[in-house]
């Protein structure tokens, strides 16, 4: 028998598939339906601090930095009474959630500065879930912000987060920090107790005709898997906190890579928006297959076993890497 148990962020999970947040959040059949369909956790889709501080000054200080004005800043965001559902109904449909099935259920909160929002850390903890995960996406477009400084904040606004929870806390980052592991570390030190590898940036784009910039989903394909598998190898071994890796995860292969470098779980969106919850039975059939061909008898087994501090060659996951990807091309031009 295969094995495929994983653990992250103190649970035991039955497969290293988790549901990450999307809309298929949103209903608690949909949810069930994930749960019958064999993922081994949920994470909420997000509440986001503008959900619940429409006007504060901590926000008005992280936004305004950059913009012409809060005022404008605000009238861009998505009209807060019908984006998702307000922040006391997110947490009604977390416990209805917790009701109704019996995997793990991770919240998820979505904001940058510290201030009273970060109380529903606590209370989406009391409304049942089993861990947090803080996404904490921001763009800074201050010439005079310096990355020391953002990165303080973002420190601060952790531990803050932190000290609400008795629960296990994950923070999903972007992946444009100029030294990750160092700021990994620095949110170790601050709690966390897992980091979720990463964000994707949804660009957005210019429409020439209306002159408008518009916000694109585009969602990803396994080609994407590269930069957080990278980070995942890297950071494996280094930091104390379990690593989710996001972005780019279509079938069983990506999973086996995920694990290798050294990921406790894969959360995934874009395969189960294109192509069906369903595609879980098929990856999950598609690992055990490959794992009794190449004699693997557990995921934990094989975690790590092709990260940074494994691998003969590190420097395969390096600036090497870099100029040998680019002389590869020179034999194909004529
Ligand atoms: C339609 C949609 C909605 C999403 N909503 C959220 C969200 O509310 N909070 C969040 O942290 N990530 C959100 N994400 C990001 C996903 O959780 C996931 O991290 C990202 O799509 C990368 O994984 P993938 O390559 O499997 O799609 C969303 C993604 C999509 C496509």
């Amino acid at each position: 028998m295969t094995d495929l148990t994983t653990t992250y962020l103190g649970l035991t999970l039955k497969n290293p598939l988790v549901a990450s947040a999307s809309p298929l959040s949103k209903k608690v059949d949909s949810v069930k339906l994930m749960e019958d369909a064999g993922v081994s956790a949920v994470v909420m889709y997000s509440l986001f601090e503008e959900q619940i501080t429409h006007e504060s000054n901590a926000l008005d200080y992280f936004l305004n930095r950059g913009t012409e004005s809060f005022a404008e800043a605000l009238t861009y965001f998505p009209e807060m009474e019908s984006y998702n559902v307000g922040p006391d109904s997110y947490v009604e449909l977390i416990s209805k959630i917790k009701e109704s099935v019996d995997i793990p259920i991770i919240g998820s909160l979505n904001g940058v500065s510290t201030g009273g929002w970060i109380e529903y850390a606590k209370k989406i903890e009391q409304a049942g879930a089993d861990a947090l995960e803080l996404n904490i996406y921001y763009i800074p477009t201050d010439v005079k912000m310096l990355s020391k400084e953002l990165e303080d904040a973002q420190v601060e606004l952790v531990a803050n987060v932190k000290q609400q929870l008795n629960i296990p806390l994950a923070v999903k980052l972007s992946p444009y920090y100029t030294a990750l592991p160092a700021f990994a570390k620095r949110l170790c030190n601050a709690g966390v107790n897992g980091l979720v590898l990463f964000n994707r940036f949804y660009q957005p784009d210019i429409d020439t005709e209306t002159l408008e910039v518009e916000p694109t989903l585009v969602l990803s394909d396994s080609y994407d898997l590269r930069l957080p598998l990278r980070w995942v190898a890297i950071l494996y071994g280094k930091v104390k906190a379990d690593l989710a890796l996001t972005s780019g995860v279509h079938n069983e292969k990506d999973v086996l890579k995920a694990m290798m470098a050294g990921a406790n779980v894969v959360e995934i969106t874009s395969e189960f928006l294109a192509r069906g919850i369903g595609r879980t039975g098929e990856i999950l059939q598609g690992l055990e297959e490959w794992m009794l061909e190449y004699e693997y008898d557990s995921i934990t087994q094989m975690r790590g076993s092709m990260s940074h501090k494994s691998v003969a060659e590190p420097a395969a996951f390096e600036r090497a890497n870099y100029m040998k990807a680019l002389q590869s091309y020179d034999n194909k031009v004529v």
